[in-house]
């Protein structure tokens, strides 16, 4: 592996409602997540994340693990029903007490607490009146934000406001395949401007609270046309508007993008005077998740008579991306995917595009505890191995990456898909909450170590 620049940050990440369980402990409130997995259907095998890896409880164990690993950064996120079991209010101080003992013990082992307020567990309470199809969701995010900062902003350098709120607009209030379940196609975009403008106002408190860097992580993928045809290249600029733009020309340049496509015009109504100037205030960070590539093709002629009703159709299909190999998940493994976003990244933005730091990439295998007690999970070292590799390109092409935050620690609970998709460096026996290191873990731990010699 090549050498990466000096002070480069070597982590791992995870998020609160896929690892910590203890749902009803010391005080916190439902999650709009804790709703969705009581949905009938909603969840592969019915799993929810009542116990998960029971983090909660066994976070020293889990700080000795990173400790033993050797990262240098730990991104977490605070949940936010644990602060506010009722979205709104005074703190919950034993919610707190947890972040804030966590945050000592990863100071105390030399690691960078890098926390996430906003990983999609929503307080119940606060959908009840609308969720981030409201408003009034971007203040109380607010509110949070500085609760959250007046006990811990002494002790973090780095904050992440929201994670990657596409996925919340698209998953959880277009199609309805994530919590909170609504499936309303374009009429979840309101959702997307709530969010950026919660971040917006995030911002303000947690600097007012004395948060040193503040940043956003949003998941990028580039946009391939199908084929060369005029339509299909029209599909991949409609698909690269609303995940790569959407949320980030807002953020970084104060104007949305083109969603003619849409049919959305300039200035929506729930766009108020002075949101953009809130959500473009300066940002000390971009925090760039990646998976893989997206493939698109023109919508299916809508003259046929089993096409979508109009009103709910998109302006792009996603298409299979054949000839590479396949996470356990399906996704297609393509490293070089990561520099070519974050080429583009730089390319769109240019002196606008602040440091960036990749806060997720990773991959699902079927990990299996051997006989000998070993997990050999060679597709995980090849993926990792593969995106490293593109992304010392990418820095070497110009584009300042400050670090490396790899999905994840350990197996969770991996959303609609339960505990069926393990991503950990760490396997976890979800029966017994054994924890073991699997072959990525001694590889990762190899690598930091070399890297910081
Ligand atoms: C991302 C999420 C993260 C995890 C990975 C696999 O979209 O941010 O929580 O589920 O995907």
């Amino acid at each position: 592996m090549p050498q990466f620049p000096a002070g480069f940050a070597w982590g791992a990440a995870t998020a609160a409602y896929q690892i910590e369980g203890a749902v009803a402990a010391d005080g916190r409130g439902d999650s709009v997540w804790d709703t969705f997995c009581r949905r009938p259907g909603a969840i592969r095998d019915g799993h929810t994340g009542d116990v998960a890896a029971d983090h909660y409880h066994r976070w020293p164990e889990d700080v000795g693990l990173m400790a033993r690993l050797g990262i240098t950064a730990y991104r977490f996120s605070v949940a936010w029903p644990r602060v506010q079991p009722q979205g709104h209010g005074p703190a919950n101080d034993r919610g707190l007490d947890f972040y804030d003992r966590l945050t000592d013990a990863l100071l105390a082992a030399g690691i960078t607490p890098v926390p996430t307020l906003f990983h999609w567990d929503l307080p119940q309470p606060l959908e009840d009146q609308g969720g981030w199809l409201a408003r009034d969701t971007a203040y109380r995010f607010a509110d949070y934000a500085a609760l959250a900062a007046r006990r811990l902003a002494d002790r973090i350098p780095l904050w992440i406001t929201l994670n990657e709120p596409f996925v919340v607009t698209t998953m959880g209030y277009g199609l309805g395949t994530h919590a909170p379940g609504q499936a309303l196609m374009l009429g979840a975009l309101p959702t997307a401007h709530h969010q950026l403008l919660g971040h917006g106002l995030a911002m303000a408190s947690l600097r007012s609270a004395g948060a040193r860097q503040v940043a956003i992580t949003n998941n990028y993928a580039p946009a391939w046309p199908a084929s060369d045809s005029p339509a299909d290249a029209a599909a991949a600029g409609a698909y690269d508007a609303l995940q790569n733009r959407l949320f980030t020309d807002p953020v970084l340049l104060g104007a949305y993008p083109d969603l003619s496509a849409f049919g959305i015009g300039n200035s929506p109504g729930y766009v108020r005077d002075g949101d953009l100037a809130l959500i473009s205030a300066p940002l000390d960070a971009l925090g760039v998740n990646y998976y893989s590539p997206a493939r698109l093709s023109a919508l299916p002629d809508s003259a046929l008579p089993d096409s979508p009703p109009p009103d709910s159709a998109l302006p792009f299909h996603r298409e299979p991306i054949p000839g590479y190999p396949v996470t356990a998940f399906g996704w297609p493994v393509v490293p070089a995917g990561l520099r070519e976003m974050l080429l583009l990244l730089r390319e769109r933005y240019g002196q606008a595009l602040p440091p960036v730091y990749i806060t997720e990439n990773g991959c699902s295998a079927d990990d299996v505890v051997a006989a000998d007690g070993t997990v050999d999970d060679q597709p995980r070292i090849r993926y990792l191995d593969g995106h490293l590799r593109a992304l010392h390109e990418a820095i070497t092409a110009g584009v300042d990456v400050r670090g490396y935050l790899t999905w994840s620690l350990i197996d969770n609970f991996e959303w609609a898909e339960g505990y069926n998709q393990r991503f950990g460096l760490v396997h976890i026996d979800f029966a017994t909450q054994q924890r073991t290191p699997k072959a990525s873990f001694g590889w990762y731990r190899d690598l930091i170590a070399a890297q910081r010699t």
